[in-house]
Order: C-alpha cells, then structure tokens, then sequence
C-alpha cells in the first residue's frame, strides 16, 4: 500500500542529495569525491534495527509459487552483495587518488552492511535452510542462473584479478569500474530495487524488507555517483578512457541482459512478468538509467 501524502522514493531529498544523473537531469552536476564520502557519514544505518516480524508471518503465508518468483531476485541481490563486497579491494588499492580510496573504503563497509541485511533477513523470515551466512549463500546460489555467473564469477572476477596483479593499470580500472558501478550497480541493481521494492509497497507486504532495502538502494546511488564522477574525470583525461567504458558495456550487455530475464521467462518473450512488471518495461528503465549517467560522464 503505497501512501499518497508520501513523496516517491526518489523524489525524497536523500534521494536528491546523491546527485545522481539517473534521477537528476542537472547535468554536469556531479558531486566530489569527498562530498561522496561526507554523504556516508550522514547516512548511517544499522541491521539491527530493523523488525521482521510482520515479514516472516508474510512470507510463511505465500503460495508456492509467489515465493519462487520472489527468490529469484532475493538470491540475485543476497549472492550478488557477496560478491562485490569481495572484489571491491583491488579496485580500491588501484584508484589513483587518495580521496577516491577514501571513498571506496566506505563502500566497502557498506557492501558488508548489504549482505548482512540480506543474511538476518533470510534468518529470521526463515527464507531458507541453512545454519551460518555461507550456509544460507550456498543454500540461495541454487536459484541463480547461468549469465549471473558470467557477470559476477567470469568476467567481474577476471578484471578484478587483473587488477590486483598490476594495480598501476589505470585503463583497467576505468574497465572495472564500468562493470562494477556502471553495469551491476547502475543498470541492474538499482533497476531490481525499484521493482522490488515498489511491488512490495503495492502488495502491502514485507515491511522490514522495504525499510532496508530501500536504505541498501540509498547507499547505491551513493556508489554509482561515485562511478559516475571517476569514469567522466578519466574519460575527460584520456579518449582512450572513454573507448574503454563503451567497450566494456558493450562486452558485460549479454550478460547483464540475461540477468534481467528470470529463468521461466522464455528468451523472447518480452511481455513475461517479474515483481508486477514486464520483461520489457524493466529493461528499459536499466537502459535509460544508463544511457542518462552515460550522457553525465560524456559519453
Ligand atoms: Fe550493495
Ligand atoms: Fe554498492
């Protein structure tokens, strides 16, 4: 249930703050590095302080088949946190200045916080089997499918590996960061939250969820700011720079396409729905998310 007198999402002034170029058509307006990381300081949260009370009494009362559509994009988000909270390291040593480094330090602290929250909800809702965090990770990995492993276990891993060997290779970086903030972040993440989280509203259900999920969606915006700012301050010292993140979406675009297409969904049918929404209607928010923070970087 979606309450009127309330603004969206992202209208909200938090939102706003972030400056991102997706919801914001004030181009040229990107924050600074150290603006970025000003923001974190202000917008702290805790996993602790969420009730999921009502979300476990939701989510036991659910058909079977509600729950498998909805795991799907659980098990998507829960693995995919995981996952770049583990290559956000290497990125991190190789940025080139240090109030860059300052920020992905916090960002690696919040990717923790995500799979934290994703960990106590699966926990307590008693979303699925499984004693410990890697339990739980094992247990959800089974709902994933094949092009989620190419994006995050193939080509994410690779250039992360890459750079942890040459960490000077600045051009790899620009590549990573693409894939990281621009693909994952940008395109897939932020669009999974907004349906997410909007069907939930809609639905009246999970009410906790909704509460951190829609801080988790708070501090991605912070991160693709950050993605947005790095790639249009390399792109404007170098063209090869620019080359470089258009050769990188265009190398992760199968991939990240196929991670928007849940698994029942058969490949061309574009009217299938997932979180109340078409196949069509969600890609073309991820496209228009990205083409708008591409047009910001200069692109
Ligand atoms: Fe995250
Ligand atoms: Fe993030």
């Amino acid at each position: 249930m979606t309450d009127a007198t309330k603004p969206a999402r992202t209208e909200r002034t938090d939102f706003r703050a972030t400056s991102d170029p997706a919801l914001d058509d004030r181009d040229g307006r990107l924050l600074g590095y150290r603006q970025l990381y000003e923001l974190w300081e202000r917008q702290q949260w805790a996993t602790q302080d969420l009730d999921f009370t009502r979300d476990r009494a939701d989510w036991q009362a659910m058909p079977r088949e509600e729950r498998a559509m909805r795991l799907y994009g659980l098990s998507g988000f829960f693995v995919g946190e995981q996952r770049v909270a583990a290559e956000l390291g290497p990125m991190m040593r190789a940025a080139p200045q240090e109030d860059m480094r300052l920020f992905l330090c916090t960002q690696i602290a919040d990717e923790a916080r995500h799979v934290a929250f994703f960990d106590r909800f699966y926990a307590e809702v008693g979303i699925m089997e499984g004693s410990d965090l890697q339990g739980r990770l094992d247990a959800t990995s089974a709902h994933l499918t094949s092009d989620f492993h190419t994006l995050f276990d193939e080509l994410l891993r690779a250039k992360v590996d890459r750079l942890a060997r040459d960490p000077e290779d600045l051009e790899t970086l620009v590549e990573a960061v693409t894939m990281y903030h621009m693909v994952i972040e940008g395109m897939l993440a932020l669009t999974g939250q907004h349906f997410i989280i909007d069907y939930n509203e809609r639905m009246g259900t999970l009410p906790g969820f909704v509460e951190g999920f829609t801080l988790v969606a708070r501090d991605e915006h912070r991160h693709v700011a950050f993605g947005a700012r790095f790639l249009r301050d390399m792109a404007r010292r170098d063209p090869r720079h620019g080359e470089a993140i258009r050769r990188t979406i265009a190398e992760t675009g199968p991939a990240a396409d196929g991670v928007l297409r849940p698994p029942w969904v058969d490949g061309v049918d574009e009217d299938a729905q997932i979180f109340g929404a078409s196949v069509r209607e969600t890609r073309e928010f991820a496209t228009t998310a990205l083409s708008r923070r591409l047009k910001a970087i200069g692109l």
